[in-house]
């Protein structure tokens, strides 16, 4: 593979992999790196690398003209595992002089009281995971303003689709569980407003923000499907399974229980605010500079229902 303008995409799990996949299919050099080998990863380069090793990052990303951030570290072990990832690529685009995307979540912002998030919120957050976050968006930004390194940074919520099951609200307990006629396990008020982003528009705004020169310097969020309630997606899902998909809601106390003995529920209370509020992303900056984007509602609820059924069948 030529080694120029290629695009070097860290993390090969539920975005990661779409993301390799999207890029290659608008005819660009691609290489994944990820330290396990994915076993769906068809038609793209891939290198073995612990992107926590400084060293061994830059090596894997040789050649790059733009690195994508789709890392992620265990969730219980955010703020001492995630920010070593980050500086690895990080280390990796002052190296090659690369334009760095760095892919983020929400929890930066913390509570809004509802109101929707706009990319000039500050990152406010309190919670471990939050604060976590916020420090590594902060990291960039200060490497970026010294002039180290170019930045572009999307943010997404809550994210579905195929391929995802694990690791997300949307995923194996709502989609899984409407297929075999169970209901769907959810924790919170089904009747707010909430974002949920669909992977695949994810890759294609993170795409775009490789590509345009336009998204350097700045934080974008990342459009999806229109927002609405999660009990109206559950209902789209109800519609194309064939029978009701009803919710499954565990109580705040049975939740609190279960997190004395699972760490990872016990993690989840830190960000239970984001369904006990409305948890809107407004993404209206990104689609003012680039254009309308986003799948509809249904179609995604369509595409990931037909991958959860075939998915046994998936290489
Ligand atoms: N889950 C959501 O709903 C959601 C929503 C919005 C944004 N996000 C954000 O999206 C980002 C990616 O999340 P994701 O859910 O796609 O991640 P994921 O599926 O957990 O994948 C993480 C990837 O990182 C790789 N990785 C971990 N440690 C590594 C290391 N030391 N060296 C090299 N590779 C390493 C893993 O591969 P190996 O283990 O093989 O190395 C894996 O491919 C995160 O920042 C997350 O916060 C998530």
């Amino acid at each position: 593979m030529a080694e120029d303008r290629l695009h070097v995409v860290f993390g090969t799990g539920q975005v990661g992999i779409a993301l390799a996949a999207h890029l290659a299919g608008l005819g660009l050099a691609v290489r994944a790196v990820s330290r396990h080998r994915p076993s769906a990863l068809a038609g793209v380069d891939w290198r073995a690398a612990d992107a926590a090793d400084p060293e061994a990052a830059a090596d894997a990303a040789k050649g790059a003209s733009v690195i994508y951030q789709c890392l992620n570290a265990p969730y219980t072990q955010w703020p001492e595992r995630f920010p070593p990832l980050q500086r690895g690529v990080l280390a990796a685009a002052e190296r090659h002089g690369a334009l760095l995307v760095s892919l983020e979540n929400l929890y930066g912002y913390g509570p809004t009281g509802g109101r929707p998030m706009t990319e000039d919120l500050p990152l406010a957050a309190t919670g471990i995971k939050g604060r976590a976050r916020a420090a590594m968006t902060a990291e960039l930004l200060a490497a970026a303003e010294a002039g180290r390194v170019r930045i572009a940074i999307g943010r997404a919520s809550d994210f579905f689709g195929p391929g995802v099951t694990a690791g997300s609200t949307l995923g194996e307990r709502v989609f899984g569980n409407a297929l075999a006629g169970r209901r769907a396990d959810f924790i919170g008020n089904p009747s707010l407003p909430h974002t949920y982003s669909y992977v695949p528009d994810i890759a294609a705004g993170l795409a775009t923000l490789g590509t345009d020169a336009r998204a350097v310097g700045e934080v974008w969020h990342l459009p999806g499907p229109a927002t609405g309630s999660t009990r109206a997606l559950l209902d789209l899902v109800a519609s194309e399974v064939g029978h009701p998909a009803g919710i499954r809601s565990l109580p705040k106390l049975a939740v609190r229980a279960l997190g004395l003995v699972n760490p990872t529920i016990r993690e989840l209370a830190e960000t239970s605010y984001q369904f006990d509020q409305p948890f809107v992303l407004d993404t209206s900056k990104y689609q003012a500079t680039f254009g309308p984007a986003g799948t509809p509602l249904a179609d995604a609820v369509a595409a990931t229902l037909a991958w959860y059924r075939t998915r046994t069948s998936t290489p």
